[in-house]
């Protein structure tokens, strides 16, 4: 049997990973400025997290969601004292597609209605409903078209009443910022009145923090910029630092019930110790402070390259826009230069998402190499 070729892949096999560095089969030094899209929080093999997961591993791995598991408890308490919705309700499951995926569900089941509002250039993941809120054709199968979404620009309000006015839109689902569409957010009076009109209208306002929560941008979630507090708010990807798991935060206004939702692997116990590691070495070594110190810092420096013509995202969760397309740079960065970078719809421009234990001196390698590059 050969693989379903869907990846366009590098030529780089990691087979070792440290804090923010990989090392090839041969031995050869990377610097991790992607982590893995965005999803190495803590860093790479963290010993902390090592060390429990395999403990854990040595007592009991899985079991199904028809027992008691104290580890769910414990995460949702300690996800709920860190991004300060401790009366939130935590359902798990195992990616961000998942997440949204229940979040829609819950929205339709809890309104009676199945029309989505989203966003250009969104990207929300590849299950059915998720897909569907996703802004990319291309991924979009006949079996997923069936879902009614209805796509607006990033903040124009006026056609986000215009719609919910309609009265059959179960939810709004917007990013933090948005990821992979590039680095395009919403402004803080955006994000105001959407929250404003979700409760005018009652319909549920879905903020997907898969990408841009778990402390990447400076806040434990980008919405918490905009002091709003959304219905749902869903997560993945850094919650569990490579190991898969993804959560959906709930309100108090949204009911759950016996069977409502469900899944076989979903909270189970490695992925819930992954989870709250991870959530205990976020707040032992600071890591949202050194997102907001770091993000400056990297801002600075980016900003003395003539060649750069935008600087997008927050913290940790930066877009550097040229005026031409990245595919070649970031080959050089990669293979001439040992460091992984992310790319974009948006094809001008440079997604960088390191761990969130990234350095000033981890930077300084980056600019240097970046400088060189953009001058040869
Ligand atoms: C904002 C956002 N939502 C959802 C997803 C889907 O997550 P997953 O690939 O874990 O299904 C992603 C993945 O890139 C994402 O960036």
């Amino acid at each position: 049997m050969k693989l379903f070729d869907v990846y366009p892949l590098y030529d780089v096999t990691p087979a070792k990973a440290k804090d923010c560095f990989v090392w090839d089969e041969k031995g050869q030094k990377y610097l991790d400025l992607y982590g893995g899209h965005g999803v190495i929080s803590v860093g790479h093999t963290h010993p902390d997290y090592v060390a429990k997961l395999k403990s854990q591993l040595d007592n009991i791995g899985f079991y199904s969601n028809a027992i008691q598991n104290p580890l769910q408890v414990e995460l949702a308490k300690k996800l709920g004292e860190l991004s300060s919705y401790p009366d939130y309700d935590l359902f798990l499951c195992n990616s961000g597609a998942e997440a949204n995926e229940n979040a829609l569900k819950l929205a339709s089941f809890y309104t009676k209605k199945s029309r989505v509002i989203s966003f250009t250039n969104s990207f929300h993941g590849r299950t059915s409903a998720a897909v569907a809120v996703t802004d990319n054709e291309k991924i979009n199968a006949p079996i997923n078209k069936q879902q009614i979404t209805t796509f607006l620009p990033l903040n124009d309000i006026d056609a986000v009443e215009k719609e919910l006015h309609k009265g059959d839109v179960c939810a709004v689902i917007i990013e933090g910022i948005q990821g992979v569409g590039g680095l395009n957010e919403g402004t803080p009076e955006f994000f105001k009145y959407l929250e404003f009109l979700c409760g005018k209208y009652d319909v549920i306002l879905i903020l997907d923090e898969i990408q841009s929560g778990y402390g990447r941008t400076g806040k434990f979630f980008a919405h918490q910029f905009h002091n709003i507090k959304p219905d749902i708010i869903t997560v993945a990807k850094g919650m569990g630092n490579g190991f898969p798991i993804g959560g959906v935060l709930i309100s108090p206004k949204l009911k759950a019930s016996f069977g409502l939702l469900g899944t076989t692997f979903g909270g189970n116990h490695l992925a819930c110790v992954a989870a709250i590691s991870v959530l205990e070495i976020i707040e032992k070594e600071k890591l949202v402070e050194n997102a907001i110190t770091i993000g400056n810092y990297f801002e600075e420096q980016i900003k003395t390259i003539p060649q750069v013509k935008n600087i997008k995202g927050k913290g940790l969760m930066t877009g550097i826009e040229f005026d031409f397309t990245v595919g070649e740079l970031r080959e050089k960065l990669i293979y001439e230069h040992h460091i992984f970078t992310g790319g974009a719809m948006n094809k001008n421009l440079l997604r960088i998402l390191p761990p969130l234990t990234v350095t000033k001196e981890h930077i300084d390698i980056f600019i240097i190499a970046l400088k060189k590059v953009l001058s040869s």
